[in-house]
């Protein structure tokens, strides 16, 4: 009989507690927002972030070429191109191709949920040309110069690295 051992190139299991305390880990995005990251998943080009906004309004447009889950934690936000207002609870799954912009609700005016993005996201101008683009290297590298400025230092950024 054969046995199923731990391979010597499996990465090391992460654990992170307190991911929602207040500190320097929280990257600014946009006006309204923060993101924490928990994972860089560099082998299967996808990312996972706490995603934290305060104050109703729109953050961005984008463009997915990949799926996206996100679960909800607190707050309420959505999708200008959808009726649904995810809150405390709610799952989203975003197929690959679609295109939505991102909004926090009026009531209670805050959100916290945590994305899990795969593939580029490219972010959109309002004439569908593109604004921005992101993959997980770009993703990584602008957190990475965040953390520069923030005081945290390259092995922080590498210890969310898988
Ligand atoms: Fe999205």
């Amino acid at each position: 009989m054969f046995q199923i051992t731990e391979s010597a190139f499996t990465d090391p299991a992460m654990f992170q507690g307190g991911v929602l305390d207040d500190g320097p880990a929280w990257m600014p995005l946009g006006t309204l927002g923060h993101s924490r990251p928990l994972v860089y998943d560099t082998k299967n080009g996808s990312w996972i972030s706490v995603l934290r906004a305060r104050g109703a309004g729109t953050i961005q447009r984008h463009r997915h070429s990949a799926p996206v889950t996100a679960w909800t934690m607190d707050g309420a936000w959505g999708y200008r191109e959808h009726d649904w207002v995810a809150r405390a609870g709610a799952f989203v799954y975003e197929p690959a191709g679609h295109i939505h912009t991102l909004y926090i609700a009026d009531d209670p005016g805050h959100m916290l949920a945590v994305f899990h993005v795969f593939g580029p996201l490219i972010y959109l101008n309002d004439d569908n040309t593109p604004a921005d683009y992101e993959d997980v290297f770009v993703r990584m590298d602008r957190y990475a110069a965040y953390c520069r400025t923030a005081g945290l230092g390259e092995d922080w950024v590498r210890s969310l690295l898988r």
